[in-house]
Order: C-alpha cells, then sequence, then structure tokens
C-alpha cells in the first residue's frame, strides 16, 4: 500500500506542470539570495573601502576583520512563520531586516562610532535603526552596535534598493559573542542563573578592558 502510494506521489512529482513549478520558484529564491549577496558585497566594499583610506592617511586600521553570512532558507522560513508573516519572496524583501548580514570587528570601542558614523553619513545609505548595545548593554552581557540600513543595488535594468544588518563590535565583545552564542546552541545546554551570572560576568570583565585598551592608546596618541 505505502508503495503504492509512493509510486503516485513520485509520479505525480514528475509531470510538466509541478516541474515547471517548482524551477520557477526555485529560480525566484536563487534571484533573490543573488540580491541579498550582492547588497553584502556592497556594504563590505564600503568599509573595506573607509578602512583602506584610514590606513593610508592615518596610518592605522581601525577594522581588524568584516564577516559576512546570509540568512539560510530553514532560518528565514522560521523567522517568517515566527512572526506571523506570509512565507513569500515579496514577504522576504519586505518584512526582514537580516537576511543580509554584515560583522564588522573593530581593534577599539571609538572605531566602532567614527566608523558607523563614516558609514551612515554616505549620501546611498539609508539608516533604518540603530540599536546601541555597547551604550545600553543586553540583560545577560551582550555588547555590539546595531544597524539596519537600506542600499541602492544596480542590476541591468533596475536599481533595487536591499536592507542589511550591519553589527559593529570590537574583538572583545566578538570574542564573547561568539563563545556565547557556542554555548547557547549545546545540546544539553541548561540555562542555569549561575551560568547566566557567570557569562554576564565574563561580558563585564571584557567591557573592562575594551575601556583600558582605549584608555591607553589615548595616553600613548597624547604622549605622541
Ligand atoms: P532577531 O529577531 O534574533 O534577529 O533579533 P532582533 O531583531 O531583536 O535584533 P537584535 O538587534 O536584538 O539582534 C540581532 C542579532 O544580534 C542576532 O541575530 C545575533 O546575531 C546578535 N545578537 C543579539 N543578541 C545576542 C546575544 O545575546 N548573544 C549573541 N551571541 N548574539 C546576539
Ligand atoms: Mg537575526
Amino acid at each position: 500500500m505505502e508503495n503504492e502510494l509512493e509510486k503516485v506521489v513520485i509520479s505525480r512529482a514528475v509531470v510538466p506542470h509541478d516541474t515547471e513549478h517548482f524551477f520557477a520558484q526555485a529560480k525566484q529564491f536563487e534571484e533573490l539570495m543573488m540580491v541579498f549577496n550582492s547588497a553584502i558585497k556592497e556594504v563590505r566594499t564600503k568599509f573595506e573601502i573607509l578602512n583602506d583610506e584610514l590606513t593610508v592617511t592615518h596610518n592605522r586600521s581601525p577594522i581588524e576583520v568584516i564577516k559576512t553570512r546570509i540568512k539560510k532558507p530553514q532560518s528565514i522560513v522560521t523567522k517568517l512563520q515566527r512572526k506571523g508573516y506570509e512565507v513569500s519572496i515579496s514577504s522576504v524583501l519586505y518584512n526582514l531586516n537580516d537576511v543580509a548580514g554584515v560583522r564588522i570587528v573593530c581593534s577599539f570601542i571609538d572605531d566602532i562610532y567614527a566608523i558607523a558614523e563614516m558609514f551612515a553619513k554616505q549620501d546611498d545609505v539609508k539608516v533604518i535603526q540603530i540599536k546601541d548595545y555597547i551604550k545600553n548593554p543586553k540583560e545577560n552581557g551582550y555588547r555590539s552596535y546595531h544597524m539596519i540600513v537600506e542600499i541602492p543595488v544596480f542590476f541591468s535594468n533596475r536599481k533595487q534598493p536591499i536592507r542589511v544588518e550591519v553589527q559593529i563590535r570590537t574583538i572583545a565583545m566578538d570574542f564573547w559573542a561568539s563563545l556565547e552564542h557556542q554555548l547557547r546552541y549545546k545540546k544539553d545546554y541548561e540555562k542555569t542563573e549561575e551560568i547566566e551570572k557567570e557569562l554576564k560576568e565574563c561580558a563585564e570583565v571584557i567591557a573592562q578592558t575594551d575601556r583600558r585598551m582605549q584608555k591607553i592608546r589615548e595616553k600613548i596618541n597624547t604622549e605622541l
């Protein structure tokens, strides 16, 4: 009986109409990912140029590393469903801000604000939202400067504004966030109050170190 059912399902799947529909959907999704990938490239280049310029003019590179990621199809669907939005291509474009993600890891806290301002001032960058988790850390100790921006991406026949999530943080903040993220997704991780307290304390120690490094730099700069 099961085999019979399987045969029916398989034979239905290969009828031309379904195949065409499948390919049309797959193509649309591929195009959607291409659009977000292009936006990531645009944003990455903007930060690379800022870093290159400062390296030449001020002999220092405020950016340590740039990491990028595109949200996986499964996470896109899960987020749309969790927020009660329709699962469709236009819904992704309209409702999600974090399909394209760019993370900028800076050397010092001041670099974060300097770089963020230089980026936000560019006339093709439209800032949609800012969350300053450095001035206002999250309850668990998380720190980073988050921006949602919209930038135009130029294609053969159109200009499309695309939203990108930019996270700017120091090496120390990145270190904490990466480890905390790893721990959060550990299979049998129990979120006990003790562990949360411990993690938060680590975040405070790290933040203090960031501030001390910043002060050391200021001291060196004024003595130069
Ligand atoms: P999401 O719906 O999860 O995307 O959050 P949001 O829309 O409220 O945005 P928010 O700016 O708070 O967080 C966006 C992203 O920041 C997350 O997807 C993570 O990459 C990062 N982030 C936020 N909070 C934490 C945290 O507590 N720990 C770690 N490791 N990363 C965090
Ligand atoms: Mg997110």
